[in-house]
């Protein structure tokens, strides 16, 4: 039975090997598995302490984490217009479960951060997502072609 809660930070060399997990096996890695993890798991332990403007979740089967996302929260400046603009923004990312722990725990993870989204006064969630998620996207209320600009500087 998978369980979804909160990471802590003491998650975060777990979480660090997901990542690598993840996203070497969509393009060749250009750095070396261990110095990504220990960049990438400090990155994680400083995100996740208080002050940190990301939030995550895991996904856990019989203690192993098996799943991550995250959401950072994206600061607007003040609007006297109430209502009229969405003042607050987060983007949603590194929504991953371990292909062994696939169907169903990728939208358990994704539900929950959505209801943490709504229950923060979240207005908008924004996401780039993969080309075969974007089905489980639009499934809970994404959308394609909203008001948003992009310039893409680096490809
Ligand atoms: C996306 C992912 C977290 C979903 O987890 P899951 O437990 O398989 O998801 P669920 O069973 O709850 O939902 C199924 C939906 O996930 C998506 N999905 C399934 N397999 C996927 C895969 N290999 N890659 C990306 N998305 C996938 C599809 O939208 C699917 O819906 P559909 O079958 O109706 O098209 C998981 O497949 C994964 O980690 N994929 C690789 C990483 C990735 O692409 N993440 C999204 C980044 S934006």
């Amino acid at each position: 039975m998978i369980e979804i809660r909160t990471a802590a930070i003491t998650d975060a060399g777990a979480l660090s090997e997901l990542r690598w997990e993840f996203r070497s096996a969509q393009d060749p890695p250009t750095e070396a598995h261990d110095a990504f993890v220990r960049r990438c798991g400090e990155w994680m332990r400083r995100e996740l302490s208080i002050g940190g403007s990301w939030k995550a979740w895991v996904a856990v089967d019989q203690a192993v984490i098996v799943g991550q996302v995250w959401v950072q929260t994206v600061q607007k400046i003040p609007n006297p217009v109430a209502d009229s603009e969405a003042e607050h923004l987060a983007y949603l990312s590194n929504l991953y479960v371990t292909a062994s722990a696939r169907g169903g725990a990728g939208t358990r993870l994704l539900e929950t951060a959505l209801d943490w989204c709504r229950a923060n006064r979240i207005d908008r969630v924004v996401l780039w997502p993969s080309k075969r998620s974007v089905t489980l996207y639009l499934g809970h209320g994404f959308s394609r072609g909203g008001d948003v600009m992009e310039l893409k500087i680096r490809r």
